[in-house]
């Protein structure tokens, strides 16, 4: 399903029929699939960057807020976060922050970002987000949030390029991997689908993004200028990153 964007290309709020009933049809599937577990903590990502997990956290996130569930969007990806963008907030207090010990919780969460949907930005980029993730503290900041909302969503980076989704794993029900037609190939989405079964974790479903009746295939150097970027902005100078 292809996105109809907004005219600053960055809000991809869902604005037709067809792409809001396939993120209603992804939500039951959710809701079926997690039906018999108490954990409902979905992380959310890609075998690659630009897949469209961000987009596809967001959307979810708002759809299954609609049902009148509590929910909480929470922007993991410490290394390239959008959801402060998409959603027009400050990202310097953040997931980040909670972890190091340098904010709480409570002042970080920015509350109805859209009707029943509160959202934990990234926080600072901090040099070691992969530590912060598998810390004691994430596993604790995860169990009191989910005393505090029905669902929540964790938005996260690229399977393929960085550990830090595998290191949630163990905390969460289980990983939506989104593929994006044209970009993602068979083999990378395998490797993202083998290395969440090797730590344990649960496939949870594939989101298939941008389809199009006549996909076209992305150049590998375009690729390669991506994974750069990826790598760039994880190496942000400390100005760029409280914007
Ligand atoms: N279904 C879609 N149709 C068209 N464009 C899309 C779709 N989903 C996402 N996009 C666009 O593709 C770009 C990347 O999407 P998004 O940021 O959601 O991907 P991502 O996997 O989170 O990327 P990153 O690896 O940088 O975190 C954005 O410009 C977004 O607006
Ligand atoms: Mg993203």
């Amino acid at each position: 399903m292809r996105n109809t964007k907004s005219a600053n290309g960055q809000r991809p709020i869902a604005s037709t029929f067809q792409i809001v009933e396939a993120y209603k049809t992804i939500r039951t599937n959710l809701l079926f699939t997690l039906a018999n577990t108490d954990n409902k903590i979905v992380a959310i990502s890609s075998a690659e960057p630009n897949a469209g997990k961000s987009t596809v956290s967001c959307n979810l996130s708002i759809t299954m807020a609609q049902t009148g569930a509590k929910v909480l969007l929470i922007d993991a990806d410490m290394r390239k976060p959008s959801q402060h963008k998409t959603f027009r907030v400050k990202k310097a207090n953040g997931l980040s922050r909670v972890l190091s010990g340098q904010a709480e919780l409570e002042e970080c969460i920015c509350h109805d970002v859209a009707r029943g949907l509160d959202l934990l930005p990234s926080g600072s980029l901090p040099p070691n987000p992969s530590e912060l993730l598998s810390s004691d503290t994430m596993k604790e900041l995860l169990e009191r949030l989910a005393l505090q909302y029905d669902y929540i969503f964790i938005d996260t980076p690229p399977l393929g390029v960085v550990s830090d989704t595998l290191v949630l794993s163990e905390l969460t029900a289980g990983t939506v991997l989104v593929a994006r037609q044209g970009q993602t190939t068979y083999d990378e989405l395998q490797t993202a689908i083998d290395s969440v079964k090797n730590v344990n974790g649960t496939l949870l479903g594939v989101v298939i993004s941008d389809m199009r009746e006549n996909p076209r295939s992305y150049g590998r150097y375009e690729r390669f200028q991506y994974y750069k970027a990826y790598d760039y902005s994880y190496t942000t100078s400390p100005e760029e990153a409280e914007k």
